[in-house]
């Protein structure tokens, strides 16, 4: 990311702040009495996509006989994900006990008083990670959850179909003419572009991936209210709504989530993809493109394309009865043996800053370089307990765009006005 990405950044990262005070539910201290329980336990995470979960039980079984981890995973898709752990936690459901939060559910969780706050007996030192994800398990200076996979966006491209990666928006589109089909991916030629444009998620971090390397923000520079109805996001913005328009995106793209936009890309239906690190081993594995694709940084209009910080933390239930084996498996999630296997075995970003150094890994990962940048210069999403209203105040309105059912400008009027009434508390 360049000039204008850094000043979205920093644009972004002091308004957080503003959204995330206005507060919510219940205060965060009053989350349920800590224990000091061991026993059996489940952690609840999403779909395994990366294949490292049975690594991680049986490692973690091995060495706890009388505090096993029963691992219960979810869907695939982050907002399923999130309704089935809002559903649990009102329910106060004590098997619950150790649940992954992404990034954009810490103040609501933390607001609500569901996880408990990692301080005192179960403070962790978390010295050796990458700031941003410590950052986003932190709600009101208040460290809520462990960080264990980190995620920034990259650009995954056919090395048969070009040589090198574009750059800019631009050179995407003009390296795409003549070698892929328009408008669809069902052609004899791939289509061209795509990343994950269904309404949901991970709209949210498209949408604000294209608007913040456009220089556009979604809100404000003092947080206190939407941005994002200017000239640059809708610049930002019609880069994709241009891509269905003019063919450039396929428009299956309307329903992919990571997992389809990364199948279509396997299938060598797609020239290029945007997608988080974790899909580089699936598509080194039992796929079409095994050996034809290679791994950039996002493009953007100028050069710099700006990521959208993903990742996932581990966070210990306020209704669970065995919160000291909890707090071991956290740490144990985030021990380098766990880190190192989860990139080796399943290409997920690690969240030790030391092992994106790391000559081994560096040999084996060539674009492990351009991962580190991408995180580091990742730009958070806006921090608040009301964030299920923002995000879809943003999804819903940029999914209107990108079907032709409003005008760019249109959509970015109204998609400010409902992040406003979101982030007011309704
Ligand atoms: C990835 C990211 C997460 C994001 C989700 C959107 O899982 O790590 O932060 O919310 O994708 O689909």
């Amino acid at each position: 990311m360049r000039g204008k990405g850094a000043a979205a950044l920093a644009g972004v990262l002091s308004s957080v702040l503003v959204l995330s005070a206005c507060g919510g539910g219940s205060d965060s201290d009053s989350a349920g009495e800590t224990n000091t329980g061991r026993g059996p336990f489940t952690f609840v995470t999403g779909k395994d996509l990366s294949g490292i979960m049975p690594f991680v039980a049986e490692e973690w079984n091995k060495a706890h006989p009388d505090e096993q981890v029963t691992i219960k995973q979810q869907s695939d898709a982050a907002d399923q994900q999130l309704s089935d752990l809002q559903q649990h936690f009102q329910a106060k459901d004590p098997d619950y006990d150790v649940v992954t939060v992404d990034v954009v559910w810490t103040a609501e969780f933390a607001a609500k008083g569901w996880i408990v706050p990692l301080k005192g007996d179960l403070a962790i030192d978390q010295g050796t990670l990458i700031p941003a994800t410590v950052e986003a398990a932190t709600y009101n200076g208040t460290q809520y959850a462990a960080p264990y996979d980190s995620d920034g966006g990259l650009l995954y491209y056919r090395t048969d179909l070009v040589k090198e990666a574009p750059k800019t928006w631009e050179e995407l589109i003009t390296s795409c003419e003549g070698k892929t089909t328009s408008g669809t991916i069902t052609g004899s030629k791939p289509g061209c572009y795509a990343g994950q444009l269904a309404s949901y998620e991970g709209l949210t971090v498209n949408a604000s991936e294209a608007i913040n390397a456009a220089g556009g923000t979604i809100v404000s520079e003092d947080g206190k209210s939407a941005a994002v109805d200017s000239a640059q996001a809708a610049s930002g913005l019609d880069f994709l709504v241009n891509g269905f328009k003019d063919g450039y995106i396929p428009k299956e793209a309307l329903g992919f989530k990571e997992t389809e936009s990364l199948n279509a890309f396997a299938a060598g239906d797609l020239m290029y993809l945007r997608n988080w690190p974790y899909a580089y081993a699936q598509l080194s594995g039992d796929s079409k493109v095994k050996g034809k694709f290679g791994v950039a940084p996002l493009p953007g209009p100028e050069g710099g394309g700006a990521s959208t910080l993903g990742g996932h933390s581990a966070a210990i239930s306020a209704y669970s009865k065995n919160q000291a084996s909890a707090l071991d498996f956290l740490k144990f999630l985030q021990s380098e043996e766990i880190q190192r296997n989860s990139l080796v075995k399943g290409a997920k970003a690690p969240v030790i800053a030391s092992l994106y150094d790391d000559a081994e890994l560096n040999e084996e990962f060539g674009y492990l370089a351009t991962l580190k940048e991408s995180i580091s210069t990742a730009v958070p999403r806006p921090v608040t307990p009301f964030y299920p209203a923002v995000t879809q105040a943003i999804q819903t309105n940029a999914y209107a765009a990108l079907q032709g059912k409003s005008s760019t400008a249109d959509a970015l009027k109204d998609m400010a006005a409902s992040i406003n009434s979101a982030a007011a508390g309704g």
